[in-house]
């Protein structure tokens, strides 16, 4: 089968496209085989290509396969989160990458999965759209839980413009909280349709902080920084309020009482399956920025690193 490898750690030319064995029925006692359609290229990938985790993820080095999230069809039967699903179903999901450290990414032609990490994929979604959905929504549903704002509360959310951000805006406005998002500019209409209440233009920290105080002059009882901001933008959180933080390098020292949590999203397969039935009901909405084949994974890096796109780019396999 072919994937792609990290080579070495570097820019995006290290990825290349190598040929391997294809996984045979219970070789990996405990996890079934995916034949994937679809793989999502997140902004953690990229970290992972460039290095900044080489001293977490030791002993596992270069070379190994990139990419959690997935889209495709069971090789082999099992239990799904509401009963056996058979070979030939679809199904979506996420590799935890990052937590597992075994480098079998979803950037390949088959992954081998646990039950667990992923849901049957509703008859009105496509593959490429069911691959946008869940490691950005479970994680963005899991950082709401710890947060654990009462609706009425008010919520900060940065990187709103995201992925993660708009399941977070989302999820946040269905539960009743207040929604602050801090977006890229252009962005502002779409996520009040999202649900955000106020919008404040991404830039310099203290243009942003400014604007913050004049929507919440005593800070804000949540924040979920999705744009991994981190310890600059904690003033615009209220004394005893609460901040969910995206990544452990980038989680701020608590200061003022304020309790400070760092998520990282766990695969729960009855979330996921309850997230992909909205967005089949159009109660949740996800966007895919670009589908390109898995020869071009170099370019899709490329592109996700030029920064602003309006949602996940989504590797065709
Ligand atoms: N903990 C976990 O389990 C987990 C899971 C998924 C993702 N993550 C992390 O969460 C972050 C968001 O993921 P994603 O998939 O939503 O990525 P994404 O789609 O690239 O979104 C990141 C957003 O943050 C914005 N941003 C970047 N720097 C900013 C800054 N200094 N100020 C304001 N906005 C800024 C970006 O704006 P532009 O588009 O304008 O650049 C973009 O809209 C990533 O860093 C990822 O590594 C963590």
């Amino acid at each position: 089968m072919r994937v792609v490898e990290v080579t070495t750690y570097g820019g995006p030319e290290v990825l290349d496209m190598v040929r391997r064995p294809e996984p045979v029925a219970g070789e990996r006692p405990g996890r079934v085989r995916v034949r994937l359609h679809a793989a999502g290229v997140t902004i953690t990938d990229l970290r992972i290509r460039a290095g900044l985790y080489a001293d977490e993820l030791s002993p596992l080095k270069p070379p190994f396969v990139l990419g959690a999230d997935f889209a495709g069809v069971l090789m082999d039967p099992t239990a799904g989160p509401e009963g056996t699903l058979p070979a030939g179903a679809r199904v979506a999901g996420f590799v935890p990458w990052y937590t597992e450290r075994s480098g079998e990414g979803t950037y390949a032609e088959v992954v081998q999965v646990e039950p667990g990490w992923f849901a049957p994929i509703p008859a009105d979604i496509g593959f490429t759209q069911a691959a946008s959905v869940p490691l950005a929504s479970v994680t963005a549903h899991q950082g709401l839980e710890r947060l654990g704002l009462p609706a009425g509360k008010t919520l900060l959310v940065t990187g709103a413009s995201g992925v993660v951000g708009r399941f977070a805006v989302q999820f946040a406005a269905a539960a009743g909280l207040e929604v602050t998002a801090v977006a890229y500019e252009g962005d502002e209409s779409e996520l009040k349709v999202l649900g955000a209440k106020h919008c404040v233009r991404r830039g310099e920290v203290a243009d942003v902080l400014a604007a913050l105080r004049e929507i919440a002059p005593d800070g804000f009882d949540g924040c979920f920084d999705g744009a991994l901001v981190g310890e600059a933008i904690l003033p615009a959180v209220t004394n005893a309020g609460v901040f969910v933080s995206l990544a452990d390098d980038r989680t701020p020292v608590p200061v003022r009482d304020i309790r400070v949590e760092t998520v990282l999203g766990k695969p729960d397969a009855r979330l996921l399956a309850t997230i992909l039935k909205k967005v089949e009901d159009r109660e949740l909405i996800t966007r895919v920025a670009d589908v390109m084949p898995l020869e071009e994974v170099s370019e899709a890096h490329r592109r996700a690193e030029e920064g602003h796109r309006p949602g996940r780019i989504i590797l065709m396999i």
